[in-house]
């Protein structure tokens, strides 16, 4: 497990007035009276000495363009060498706005419009929109469902490859289903990527959030035929909750997918920003803080599992192995064809809708547990009053 002996003292969700007064988009996006837990960010506040590195580029109007930033490979490097025992070049660390536009930009140097693009659902609604972006064609190879358990379904995959997709777009771990792959699923994944040539993009923006130590594995440190065929792209903003000062990191391990990053246009780079930048090599450091965040989660998505067996007992909920976004199966409260619109409109409680992340989703919302147990407690409690409401 996680260090729960941290230095850091406790990591705890904001009280609701104070998050109120966030202009963020999980603030902004809905009306005041909507209790907010969709969109992944934390209502905790951030590592102090992301803080006081940020106030201090603020004092001497530190805000221009982001030029050289090395500290953000060797920072990462030494995060990833200590948490996974990986060994990343800092040579081989390039930087995008976002892991949006990361993997868009990657995307660009590997296909062009039309080429055919994997992914698995249910998966992060965000994926559908960047191979849009990039004007490609979409093949679904779902995870296989046991239960509440997702497992890639190789050989879905296989059949897809055979028809000639270039890239896999991987989310490792995999959002929204709280799965973290092992490393001989991802080792057979690399097999096939390379037996079709296909390159896989792991999207790893919420590995640091895995609970279990040793239990995820990078992609580019599963087996050489993975770095040959991988791309890593992640960023630190989930995991210490930047998003909004934009900056993502691309690893690669080969020479050929070296080449590949080295080919995008500078503007990559320097489109993300400064504030982003810094405040992610900071964040690597701040392993006290993310440890200190896991041990609020933890206690919060075991909290989710409590609330829901007092209060919805017939709700599905596998407690995930990472993150703070917890899969609920509603099909058992009868809701109709859009939960999540049900639960906004009659509960003034607001979820991902499960549609957005894939077809077979429809019964599924996805809640946020990145907060204090009071507001868990209380939209819980408001699902309750919508399905009372009937
Ligand atoms: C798997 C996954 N990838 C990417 C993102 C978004 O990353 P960014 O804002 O850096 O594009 C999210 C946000 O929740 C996510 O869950």
């Amino acid at each position: 497990m996680f260090n729960a002996n941290s230095g850091q003292s406790v990591v705890e969700g904001m009280p609701l007035a104070t998050l109120q007064k966030r202009k963020s988009q999980k603030w902004r996006g809905f009306p005041a009276d909507v209790l907010p837990l969709p969109v992944a960010e934390m209502d905790f506040e951030i590592a102090k000495p992301i803080r006081d590195e940020l106030i201090g580029m603020l004092e001497v109007s530190d805000t221009g363009y982001l030029g050289p930033i090395p500290e953000l490979g060797t920072n990462f490097a030494a995060f990833a060498l200590a948490r996974w025992n990986w060994k990343v070049d800092p040579e081989q660390i390039f930087t995008a706005t976002d892991v949006g536009v990361g993997m868009v930009e990657m995307g660009r140097t590997v296909v062009k419009p039309g080429a055919l693009i994997m992914y698995n659902t249910p998966v992060y609604l965000n994926f559908i929109n960047w191979i849009q972006e990039l004007q490609c064609e979409v093949i679904d190879a779902p995870l296989t469902k046991n239960g509440l358990h997702y497992t890639l379904d190789l050989t879905a995959v296989e059949a897809g490859y055979k028809k000639g997709v270039k890239v896999h777009f991987l989310s490792n771990p995999h959002n929204p289903v709280g799965t973290v792959f092992t490393k001989s699923e991802l080792a057979s994944l690399a097999e096939l990527a390379k037996k079709y040539a296909v390159t896989v993009f792991s999207d790893e923006i919420h590995a640091p959030l895995v609970y279990e130590s040793g239990a995820f594995v990078p992609f580019l440190n599963v087996s050489d035929t993975a770095r040959e065929v991988g791309i890593c792209i992640t960023a630190a903003s989930k995991s210490w909750n930047l998003a909004g000062l934009k900056c993502a990191t691309i690893i690669t391990a080969h020479p050929d997918q070296r080449a590949r990053a080295e080919s995008m246009p500078m503007a990559v780079h320097y489109r993300a920003s400064l504030f982003g930048a810094v405040a992610a090599a900071r964040a690597y450091e701040c392993v006290d803080w993310l440890d200190a965040a896991l041990v609020t989660l933890d206690r919060n998505r075991k909290f989710v599992a409590e609330q829901l067996a007092e209060k919805l007992p017939t709700v599905g909920y596998r407690i995930p192995d990472f993150s703070y976004l917890a899969w609920l199966d509603l099909t058992s409260l009868g809701l109709g064809e859009n939960p999540a619109e049900v639960l906004l409109e009659k509960g003034r409680v607001a979820f991902n809708s499960g549609i957005v992340f894939g077809p077979n989703s429809t019964q599924f919302v996805r809640l946020n547990f990145g907060t204090s147990q009071e507001i868990i407690a209380l939209a819980i409690d408001r699902i309750l009053a919508a399905v009372n409401s009937k």
